[in-house]
């Protein structure tokens, strides 16, 4: 019997023990007990299932409805919620608190010590030292860059999809899915890492399965209920993991060698413009190259990866499906799109994409009711919180807001069950005719506001989605011009997404039937 077995046996046999241990250990009993203090005064969503184990199992197949009932039920107060994580307690907030909890410094309310438990970074082992400055370079560097880079976005769709769907004049099935992680993959590691590489097998298993290997060590972390510490290396996932990291370091780091030497030359002409070379040169100091800068930049690429693929693939697939059961829309969608790209001779340049406008509203309608999460504004509490109606967060408590009550809040958005793909079209232009282009901005794909949580909320809100939203139009208005597109056979509407706990992401393993547009 290894450790982990007969760790896991005892905590089977003495479940008492582990949780008086664990419960002694942490923390001071006088700051525990305040704590519990707090915390009992604040209602638990969903007593009347039962116990915990109950509420935990509701959470995990049923978690919208939970959140739902909560969003009413508590709507200008807080809850306490019971999720399939038991290494601390989450409370949602209604939304009309995030713009106090918004302005709250990061000491006090912390983005990224949420992330950390989000991915587990003390079992994964995972290194977020560089989550500062690719926020800051995605944010200063690239969000800026587009008008000069959108013609590179744009020919890197073009080819991507050239060689992931070769579509001819018969419906072909296609998972869409899988194409488009290797799509985007290649058009994100365009703008990452450039050209030369962008396409290869080993950047791409690199950057696509890194995430992959990540969701599911952590998965599989979150099902180990006890010593949990102890446990979690022996763990397949993380060990794979481990592995997955090295793997990709080991193909990154020559990469970064090579472009670093080239950033130390004071050769300024040809040189690449992509987010490792600015990256570089934002920071290199001149000097011979450190083994650590070389790390360093290399995890840099891997955490781009992870913030950009699988979160623009998933909403690009949600697209799609979205598409095939609106047949409807097509002909609207292929018109503006036409008429958009006629006036730009036919590049897809910053203004021909902010006036897809129809495009951009269904985008909107598709984050709205299949966002990746059905919560937003994910933070840890690091000190105690006074809220403006005299609530208190104590410290140490995840809190969230129910995105899925917002985006079902049938105040905000008439009839809220219906996927209407113009709904924010119809505002917008209003908005826009009546005042000018600015005051249409509240209902944009990339907006952020209360009443559209799909990238976040304040000063940690995604600073990837102006670059994201670009490469989804490109793929759709590419996809739209020269592909029809419908559900296979015997598939009915929408195809359903698949929901556990919080998550919510389109099934990858169906397809959709596509064929060349006949002429
Ligand atoms: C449609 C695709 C995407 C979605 C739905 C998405 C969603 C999100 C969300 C929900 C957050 C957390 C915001 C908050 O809690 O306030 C976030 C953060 C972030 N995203 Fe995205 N994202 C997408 C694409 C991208 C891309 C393409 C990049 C990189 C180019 C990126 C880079 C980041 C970074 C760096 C952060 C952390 C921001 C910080 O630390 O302040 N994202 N994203
Ligand atoms: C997140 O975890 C890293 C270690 O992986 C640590 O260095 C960092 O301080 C943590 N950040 C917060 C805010 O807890
Ligand atoms: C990711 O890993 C799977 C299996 O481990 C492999 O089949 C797939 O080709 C990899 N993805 C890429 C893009 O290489
Ligand atoms: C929260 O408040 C309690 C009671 O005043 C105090 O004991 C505790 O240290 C505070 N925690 C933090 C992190 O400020």
């Amino acid at each position: 019997m290894g450790l982990e077995e007969a760790v896991e046996a005892l905590a089977d046999r003495w479940p008492l023990f582990a949780v008086g241990a664990a419960t002694l250990v942490g923390a001071s009993l006088v700051r525990h007990l305040y704590y519990l203090k707090v915390l009992y005064s604040i209602p638990v969503l969903g007593e009347e299932l039962g116990g915990k184990e109950k509420r935990r199992a509701a959470y995990l197949m049923g978690a919208r409805k939970l959140y739902l009932d909560g969003y009413k039920q508590f709507k200008d107060t807080v809850y306490r919620i019971t999720t399939t994580k038991d290494s601390h307690t989450t409370i949602v907030v209604s939304p009309k608190f995030l713009t106090e909890l918004q302005k709250l410094p990061d000491d006090v309310v912390s983005f990224q010590a949420a992330v950390n438990e989000t991915i587990e970074a003390k079992h994964t082992k995972l290194g977020t030292e560089s989550a500062h400055d690719v926020a800051r370079s995605v944010k200063s560097d690239l969000t800026p860059a587009l008008v000069r880079l959108n013609p590179t976005i744009a020919e890197e769709v073009n080819e991507a999809m050239d060689l992931e769907l070769p579509i001819g004049a018969d419906w072909t099935e296609i998972n869409i899915n899988k194409a488009l992680l290797r799509i985007v993959g290649m058009v994100s590691g365009r703008i990452f890492i450039g050209p030369e590489l962008c396409r290869e097998e080993e950047y791409l298993d690199a950057s696509i399965n890194y995430t992959i290997d990540v969701m599911t060590a952590v998965r599989e972390i979150n099902t180990l209920r006890w010593f949990r510490d102890l446990r979690a290396p022996y763990l397949p996932s993380v060990k794979k993991l481990k592995g997955r990291v090295k793997q990709a370091l080991n193909f990154l780091q020559p990469v970064v060698q090579k472009r670093m030497a080239m950033a130390r030359d004071d050769v300024k002409t040809d040189r690449p413009d992509d987010m490792l070379q600015w990256f570089m040169e934002g920071k290199l100091k001149k000097g011979a190259a450190k083994a650590e800068d070389v790390d360093y930049f290399a995890r840099v690429q891997l955490g781009l990866s992870f913030a950009a693929i699988h979160t623009t693939t998933l909403t690009t697939t949600n697209a799609f499906y979205s598409l095939a059961a609106t047949p409807e829309i097509v002909p609207e969608l292929r018109a503006e799109i036409r008429e958009v790209l006629a006036e730009s001779g036919g590049l897809f340049t910053s203004a021909a994409l902010q006036k897809m406008k129809k495009l951009d509203s269904f985008l909107r309608e598709t984050s709205r009711l299949y966002p990746p999460s059905h919560t937003s504004f994910q933070r840890k509490a690091l000190k105690n919180i006074t809220l403006s109606n005299g609530q208190v967060i104590p410290a140490g408590v995840l809190i969230e807001v129910a995105a899925v009550g917002v985006n079902h809040d049938p105040a905000i958005h008439a009839d809220d069950a219906t996927f209407d793909p113009l709904r924010f079209y119809r505002p917008r232009s209003e908005a826009e005719a009546e005042s000018g282009a600015a005051a249409g901005a509240a209902n944009q794909f990339v907006s952020v506001n209360q009443a559209h949580l799909t990238f976040g909320y304040g000063r940690h809100a995604c600073p990837g989605r102006f670059f994201a939203a670009n490469e989804i139009k490109m793929i759709m208005a590419n996809a739209l011009l020269r592909y029809d597109v419908r559900n296979v056979d015997g598939v009915e509407g929408r195809i359903p997404n698949l929901e556990f706990g919080n998550i919510n992401v389109p099934d990858g393993s169906k397809s959709l039937l596509f064929r060349k547009v006949p002429l």
